[in-house]
C-alpha cells in the first residue's frame, strides 16, 4: 500500500463473489445486504461519502441522488446493459462517469427471448399448469392444446441492435423470414442474415412474431400501443424482453382478450414486480416471467466482472471500457 487511503465503493446489492473479489482486491467495499434496492435516504448517504456505486437496474439513481454525491463521486457502473434508471443528464453535469454491461449478455437474452418466444407459439407454461391441475382427461387429443408453428414463419425485430441481431440469428436457424425496424438500418445484419428493413407498420401487418429489442427512451415509451396492436395478425404473438414501459399494458390487455392478437410473451412490465392482480396474468395466452432474460450464471457472472472492471478503470483514473455518458470527457477528462 502507498499509505493513502483506499478508495470507497458503495455496492447496492450481493453480486457473483469473484466480482466483489476483484472489486475488494482495490478497494474498501460495502455492500447493501438486502435483496430489495436500498431506500433512497441510504443511496443519498452513501453517494455524499464513497468515490463509486455500483448498482442494478432497480436502484433509481435519479438527479436528487446524484446532486446530493460529494466531489469524490467519480463513477456509477451499472450492472446491466439498459441504463434507463440513471439521470445521464444529471451525472454528465457532476463530471460523474456512468458505465454499463452490453456485449456480455447478448446471447444468454437472446436465447431467452427465442425460448418466450417458442413458450408462448407453443403454450408451453400453460401446458404445464394443464397437467399439474389434473385437467389431462384424455390420452392423446388431436385437437388439444393446439398453438402456431415457429418455423418457416416471418419474425419482425424492433430494434436491430446487438441482441436483436442476436434474435434474429436464432430465427434463421428456425428457417424464418426476419424483417425489421430500428431508427437505422443496419447493413451488416442485412447482409449476415437476409434480414429486411420496413417500415414499423409494415413489420406489424406482416410479421407472425414481433419481438422487441430497444431501450427505453422518450420515444419508444408505450411505442406497442392500441392502435399499433390493431394492425398485427389475428394470429400473432408479441415477445418482449427490452423493457415493460414499451407496452401499453392495458392495450395489450384488451388485444389479448378481445383477440386482436394471439398471444404474447412478457419477461418485463410497466411496473416490477408487476402486480398479482395484473389483468394479463388471468389470461392464458401471457406467458409471464420475472425479467431473467439474462439471468445464466455465467452471464451475471460476466456482468458484474465487466462493471467491476469499469469501476476499476474509472477510480484508477482512466476511460471505463463501457462509458455510456461520452460527453462526460469534456467535463472532466481522465487523469490517465
Ligand atoms: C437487463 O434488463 C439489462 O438491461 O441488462
Amino acid at each position: 500500500m502507498s499509505g493513502t487511503a483506499k478508495k470507497r465503493v458503495f455496492v447496492t446489492r450481493e453480486i457473483p463473489s469473484d466480482a466483489l473479489k476483484l472489486l475488494k482486491s482495490k478497494f474498501e467495499v460495502e455492500v447493501w445486504p438486502e435483496e430489495t434496492p436500498p431506500p433512497k435516504n441510504i443511496l443519498i448517504e452513501k453517494v455524499k461519502v464513497v468515490d463509486g456505486l455500483c448498482c442494478l437496474l432497480t436502484d433509481k439513481i435519479d438527479a436528487e441522488v446524484i446532486n446530493a454525491a460529494g466531489e469524490q463521486l467519480k463513477g456509477i457502473s451499472q450492472i446491466a446493459v439498459g441504463y434507463d434508471n440513471i439521470d445521464l443528464e444529471a451525472a454528465t453535469k457532476r463530471g460523474i462517469y456512468v458505465t454499463n454491461t452490453p456485449g456480455v449478455l447478448t446471447d444468454t437474452t437472446a436465447d431467452y427471448a427465442f425460448a418466450l418466444l417458442m413458450a408462448t407459439a407453443r403454450r408451453i407454461a400453460e401446458a404445464d399448469r394443464y397437467v399439474r391441475d389434473g385437467r389431462w382427461k384424455i390420452p392423446w387429443g388431436l385437437m388439444m392444446m393446439l398453438g402456431q408453428d415457429v418455423w418457416g414463419k416471418t419474425i419482425g425485430i424492433i430494434g436491430m441492435g446487438r441482441i436483436g441481431t442476436a434474435m434474429a440469428r436464432r430465427a434463421k436457424g428456425f428457417n424464418m423470414k426476419i424483417l425489421y425496424y430500428d431508427v437505422a438500418r443496419n447493413e451488416a445484419a442485412e447482409k449476415e442474415l437476409g434480414a429486411e428493413y420496413v417500415d414499423l407498420e409494415t413489420l406489424l401487418k406482416e410479421s407472425d412474431f414481433v419481438s422487441i429489442h430497444v431501450p427505453l427512451l422518450p420515444s419508444t415509451r408505450h411505442l406497442i400501443n392500441e392502435e399499433r396492436l390493431k394492425l398485427m395478425k389475428k394470429t400473432a404473438c408479441l415477445i418482449n424482453t427490452s423493457r415493460g414501459p414499451v407496452v401499453d399494458e392495458k392495450a395489450l390487455y384488451k388485444a389479448l382478450k378481445e383477440g386482436w392478437i394471439w398471444a404474447a410473451g412478457l419477461d418485463v412490465w410497466e411496473k416490477e414486480p408487476t402486480d398479482p392482480d395484473n389483468p394479463l396474468l388471468k389470461l392464458d395466452n401471457v406467458t409471464a416471467s420475472p425479467h431473467i432474460a439474462s439471468a445464466s450464471y455465467e452471464t451475471r457472472t460476466r456482468m458484474a466482472i465487466m462493471a467491476a472492471e469499469n469501476m476499476i478503470a474509472i477510480l484508477e483514473g482512466r476511460v471505463p471500457p463501457n462509458l455510456v455518458n461520452k460527453e462526460v470527457l469534456k467535463v472532466r477528462p481522465p487523469e490517465k
